[in-house]
């Protein structure tokens, strides 16, 4: 079992696209355990995309994610953190491909809908970043039986 962080950007939110992105999430069998609507603040948004300072798209990168509301997620189940991933598709959406949430709903690198954790590090340090650990729910769902062995 698998925990990642998932965001779909203020683009994603101005767009209507939660509801979609998300249930792409659900319907593909994978668990919230986390959800809020928020807009990001400043030293948050620094701290979350850290990795990327000094680059030339970071003050950019981090104006456009304090720009609106974002609704963020935690996403469960078996090899989460990779199957997330591959749903968003390639960073750059002129990339993605069609079926992928960035290859279905994006067109340019700097608008991108989604992010996601790339790894089980950045997983566990961006979900400590915007959830508490009672903000993480821990639930059976009646279907669970029926999508692992
Ligand atoms: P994310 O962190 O948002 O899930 O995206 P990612 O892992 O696929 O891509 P990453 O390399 O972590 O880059 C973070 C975000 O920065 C923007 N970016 N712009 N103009 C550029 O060359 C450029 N490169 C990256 C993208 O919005 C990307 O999602
Ligand atoms: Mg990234």
């Amino acid at each position: 079992m698998e925990r990642t962080l998932i965001i779909v950007k203020p683009d994603g939110v101005q767009r209507g696209l939660i509801g979609e992105i998300l249930g792409r999430f659900e319907r593909r069998g994978l668990k919230l355990a986390g959800l809020k609507l928020m807009r990001i603040p400043r030293e948050t948004a620094e701290r979350h995309y850290a990795e990327h300072a000094g680059k030339p798209f970071y003050e950019g990168l981090v104006s456009f994610i304090t720009s609106g509301a974002v609704a963020v997620g935690v996403v469960e189940g078996l090899g989460a953190i990779a199957m997330v991933r591959a749903m968003m598709g390639a960073t750059n959406p002129a990339n993605a491909v069609p079926g992928t949430i960035r290859g279905d709903f994006a067109v340019t690198v700097s608008y991108n809908v989604i992010h996601g954790s790339d790894g089980p590090d950045s997983a566990q340090r961006e979900i400590a970043l915007f959830f508490t650990p009672s903000e993480i729910v821990e639930y059976e769902r009646a279907t669970d039986r029926w999508g692992t062995e």
